[in-house]
């Protein structure tokens, strides 16, 4: 299978060392940045173009074409399947919309971890992919590595899905869960989280829950066949909750968690206080998703739902599914 990956940055080098050390069955005939690209019909050398971007952007790796860029290699139908790992942009889905269309209207596969795209226009691409005969599959975009998307879809397949509860940000979780086991002060966690690298560029779409309610319209759309948009969330992020708040409740045998809850007529994401033996109290960067149906009753799932290559390996699931 060829494939021509979209966007070089952390996931999109992700992908790419994984398929290298993993010594996947799978050929990267193209890699595009920001204006260049680097093409090769018969399999880039991927060894090569690690080691040649160690430390720097491809635009500075020396077999790069400045001639060619992704649009040109969407147009050139060079892969079966385009993995288009841009930048999140919850406003107007760009650059990546633009480019899941042209990809899907070429009659090619897409796999993305953009949640911009899929949020915002969730119907048209799947009905674009559908019309094509394409697959388009993006489940990094809900909680990493964590499976949840391709759970429902595949394993719990006949199910009819009743409601999803969970907590889909690992920011707010760590920040949370420092609050309520030392105490700590909220601006401080913050600064070790994005440390951590896995706060968004803009934390405030963390600690807002604009994030969360981006991955609660996805579920919306895709377990309860909705319309949903951002606007529609019920949005309360964790600003406002103090550290004494969140201690009290520690000593009392509750945490306080962003929870997303989605279901035919709810969507919401909200601090809540959950039982500290409950299963989807989990802490640190952790998220869990507990999602009831009607045969298998109740699954939860425990997961990193951010990282280089936890993200990576869920776009890496897509492509080999496909
Ligand atoms: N900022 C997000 C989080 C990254 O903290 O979970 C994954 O979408």
């Amino acid at each position: 299978m060829k494939i021509c990956i979209i966007g070089y940055g952390t996931v999109g080098r992700g992908v790419v060392e994984l398929i290298h050390k993993k010594k996947l069955d799978v050929t990267v005939v193209g890699v595009c940045g920001r204006n260049c690209g680097v093409y090769d019909e018969e399999g880039i050398d991927l060894g090569s173009l690690i080691d040649g971007t160690k430390d720097v952007g491809l635009d500075k790796y020396p077999g790069v074409r400045r001639d060619i860029d992704a649009n040109k290699m969407i147009d050139m139908k060079c892969a079966d399947v385009y993995v288009e790992l841009t930048p999140t942009n919850v406003v107007d889905g760009e650059p990546g919309y633009s480019f899941i269309r042209r990809i899907l209207a070429n009659g090619c596969h897409a796999v993305t971890s953009n949640k911009g795209p899929v949020v915002l226009y969730y119907n048209e691409l799947r009905k674009l992919a559908s019309a094509n005969n394409v697959k388009f599959l993006y489940e990094a975009t809900v909680g990493g590595a964590m499976p949840v998307l391709n759970l429902v879809r595949e394993n719990l397949r006949g199910n009819r899905v009743a409601s999803v509860r969970g907590i889909l940000n690992g920011t707010t979780n760590y920040i949370l869960t420092r609050m309520g086991s030392e105490g700590a002060g909220f601006s401080q966690i913050l600064k070790e989280a994005q440390e951590l690298g896995i706060a968004e560029k803009d934390p405030s779409y963390d600690v807002d829950g604009v994030d969360a309610a981006a991955k609660a319209v996805i579920i919306a759309n895709e377990f309860f066949s909705r319309d949903a948009h951002m606007e529609d969330v019920d949005v309360c992020g964790i600003t406002r909750i103090t550290p004494e708040f969140v201690s009290l409740a520690w000593k009392n045998g509750f945490s306080v968690k962003l929870i997303v809850e989605v279901g035919r007529d709810v969507l919401r994401v909200a601090p809540r206080l959950i039982e500290r033996n409950h299963p989807l109290c989990v802490d640190g960067v952790l998220n869990a998703v507990n999602i009831t149906v009607d045969m298998a009753r109740e699954v939860t799932v425990v997961g990193y739902g951010a990282g280089k290559y936890e993200t990576a390996g869920a776009v890496i699931s897509d492509i080999l599914s496909i």
